[in-house]
């Protein structure tokens, strides 16, 4: 292996210090759909923790129902409980995010926190603060509400407002807790526009930021958007992504595959619309073009391993993700350092988008008064003139991607 190889194995080798993390219901997935059974046996946490550890991911996430059954007795939860904290101690591998199973139980066939049922809302009230207390005893830092069951197939059968009141409800009754037990965790909501229910309440991360501040503690929650679910309803992820770290909301993020408006597909990420992938990477490591908010947390993904994959293709799958990310940070690093990329910049504006528009201390009045921004302006010449140069500068974008530069 020459110099130059080995620096290039060396830069797609997954470390800690990439925070590569795995939900365990994604390695863990047998294979289930609406239209089949399972293809692969069960997997059990402990192998899952060993096997990613090997791999080099840092850390994984998990629902109470991964490591435990629902209706498990409390001997039983510590019992489980006890055997994966033994196999993180072992393996080195944290637990960053930790998250509630309000979706596979018939209970729950209305939703959880805005199920018509208010009995239905206070157990799963009851079942997120038992998992708070876990998700504090193994140090983690997010807590991420997926409300895969809050919505509806029919509009007649839900009142959405109220819906939304109570789950306002519920996340502020889940700061209270938290605030009130001293314990060091934010909340991350993850939307998605549909599936499986029909509709399902704040589908996309502008809806999840808008109802975030109505809240009594907004602070204190963020988004955890995935890549597929954005994608579902046709949206641009990275632009997504770009708004959360707008608003300082961008808690945690899932990292997955998507090929266009269809079933949610959960593939490798980049595996689905990698223009879009490298964007992101691109974004999440060197912040916008002009600097700005990056992201640190956990490089997560919520994946599933093809239905067709037997064990192999599991653990296959799991590397490349990582490897993806990996190949995709490479890329996006030589694209940033590229000169004639900066000059496509420039030529672009995409830096003057930064300047202000009005200059220090200018008001309406000085705008007003400036002829040089109306009256002598020339609005025509941006016809057939004044072009953007956007096509020479994404040419350069998809040639880094494809390793031609
Ligand atoms: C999906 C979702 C879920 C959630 C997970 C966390 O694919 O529809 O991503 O996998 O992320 O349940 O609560
Ligand atoms: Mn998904
Ligand atoms: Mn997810």
């Amino acid at each position: 292996m020459t110099v130059l190889e080995s620096r290039a194995d060396e830069q797609l080798t997954p470390r800690t210090s990439d925070k590569f993390s795995f939900g365990l219901w994604t390695v863990g997935w047998p294979g289930t759909d609406p239209f089949g059974v399972a293809t692969r046996p069960p997997l059990d946490p402990v192998e899952a923790v060993h096997r990613l550890a090997e791999l080099g991911a840092y850390g994984v996430t998990f629902h109470d129902d991964d490591v435990f059954a629902f209706g498990s007795s409390d001997a039983e939860r510590r019992h489980a409980v006890d055997r994966l904290t033994a196999a993180l101690d072992a393996s080195g591998l944290v637990v960053p995010m930790v998250t509630t199973n309000l979706f596979s139980h018939p209970v729950f066939k209305d939703g959880g926190f805005t199920s018509n049922d208010r009995a239905v809302r206070r157990f799963a009230l009851r079942k997120v603060l038992r998992n708070l207390d876990l998700a504090a005893e193994l140090g983690a830092q997010t807590f991420v509400m997926w409300g895969g069951r809050e919505g509806s197939e029919y509009d007649s059968a839900k009142d959405v407002q109220a819906a939304l009141a109570r789950y306002r409800e519920a996340v502020d009754m889940l700061c209270q807790y938290v605030i009130d037990q001293g314990i060091d965790i934010r909340f991350a909501i993850e939307p998605k526009p549909n599936e499986p229910r029909g509709d399902i309440l704040l589908p996309t991360v502008g809806h999840a930021l808008a109802f975030i501040e109505t809240l009594a503690r907004p602070e204190m929650v963020g988004v955890n958007p995935e890549t597929g679910h954005e994608q579902m309803a046709g949206l641009n992820f990275t632009h997504g992504i770009a708004q959360a770290l707008y608003s300082g909301k961008l808690f945690h993020i899932d990292l997955n595959g998507q090929r266009g408006i269809k079933f949610d597909q959960d593939l490798v990420f980049g595996h689905g619309d990698l223009a879009n992938a490298f964007a992101l990477v691109d974004l999440l490591e060197h912040g916008a073009p002009g600097g700005g908010p990056a992201y640190s947390g956990p490089r997560h993904f919520d994946y599933k391993p093809s239905r067709t994959e037997d064990a192999d293709g599991v653990w296959a799958s799991a590397a490349a993700n990582m490897r993806m990310y990996l190949l995709l940070r490479q890329r996006a690093a030589a694209f940033r350092a590229d000169p004639a990329v900066r000059e496509a910049m420039a030529a672009a504006k995409v830096d003057e988008l930064r300047e202000p528009t009005l200059s220090t201390g200018e008001t309406y009045r000085d705008l007003l008064a400036d002829p040089t921004a109306y009256e002598t302006f020339d609005a025509d010449a941006y016809f057939g003139g004044h072009g953007c140069g956007f096509v020479a500068l994404n040419q350069l974008a998809i040639e880094h991607l494809l390793g031609a530069r």
